[in-house]
């Protein structure tokens, strides 16, 4: 298995590279390098496929008998060339990323897996959070109070039960902080379950 993992995590590695280097030769406008990161890939892909398959367990004990991880709905947000989408993929999610930078998006299109779904918009607006088990990001924008915007808009939309992973624990504390959710697992920076709608003890 770790043979496995470890082929996989390198083939992804090689493959995200070439297509990140023929991203750096589009323009980006003013606006885009000012609130938007770059498509830069998640460093370790070892630690968000151990993620996702200890999420996976998690689930499968949950669910009902007559359910499969294609019931289980994982949106990476700010998804980039799709690069963590295919590891959800592959670990058997109904998947969806969505990209606000068009390049990229474009890239993200062409690499989507059968059955999954790349989405050109913005995370800061999307208004279907709700419909997700599982709301994955690695910190898209360098702007906090954009940051704070998709962030509130993701808390408060997703529903209790629902899982949200932030690689690199970047925003780990303001999520912490509410009471609505709990720390689950440490691996690839910080995953919390919605317990309750309301913010109170
Ligand atoms: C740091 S990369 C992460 C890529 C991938 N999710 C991963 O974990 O490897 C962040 C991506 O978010 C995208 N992004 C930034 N702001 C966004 C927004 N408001 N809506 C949608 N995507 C956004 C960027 O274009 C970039 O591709």
């Amino acid at each position: 298995m770790k043979c496995h993992c470890e082929a996989l995590r390198r083939v992804i590695e090689i493959y995200v590279s070439g297509y990140q280097a023929d991203l750096s030769k589009y323009k980006r406008t003013k606006e885009s390098r000012s609130n938007h990161h770059r498509f830069v890939p998640a460093w370790n892909s070892i630690n968000i496929i151990d993620t996702l398959s200890y999420l996976r367990k998690l689930l499968i004990r949950r669910m009902p008998k007559e359910s499969n991880m294609k019931s289980v709905k994982f949106i990476d947000c700010g998804c980039g060339i799709g690069n963590i989408t295919i590891l959800a993929y592959a670990a058997g999610f109904d998947v969806t990323g969505i990209e606000y930078d068009l390049a990229t998006y474009k890239v993200a299109e062409r690499l989507r897996q059968p059955g999954s779904k790349v989405i050109r918009g913005d995370i800061t607006t999307y208004g279907n959070y709700a419909d997700y088990d599982v709301i994955y990001f690695y910190v898209p924008m360098i702007c906090s109070k954009k940051m704070k915007k998709f962030l509130n808009r993701a808390m408060n939309d997703m529903k209790v039960g629902a899982f949200i992973i932030s690689y690199g624990a970047y925003y780990g504390d303001y999520i912490r902080k509410d009471k609505r959710f709990e720390h689950k697992k440490n691996k690839v920076g910080a995953m919390f379950e919605k317990v309750k709608e309301i913010n109170n003890k």
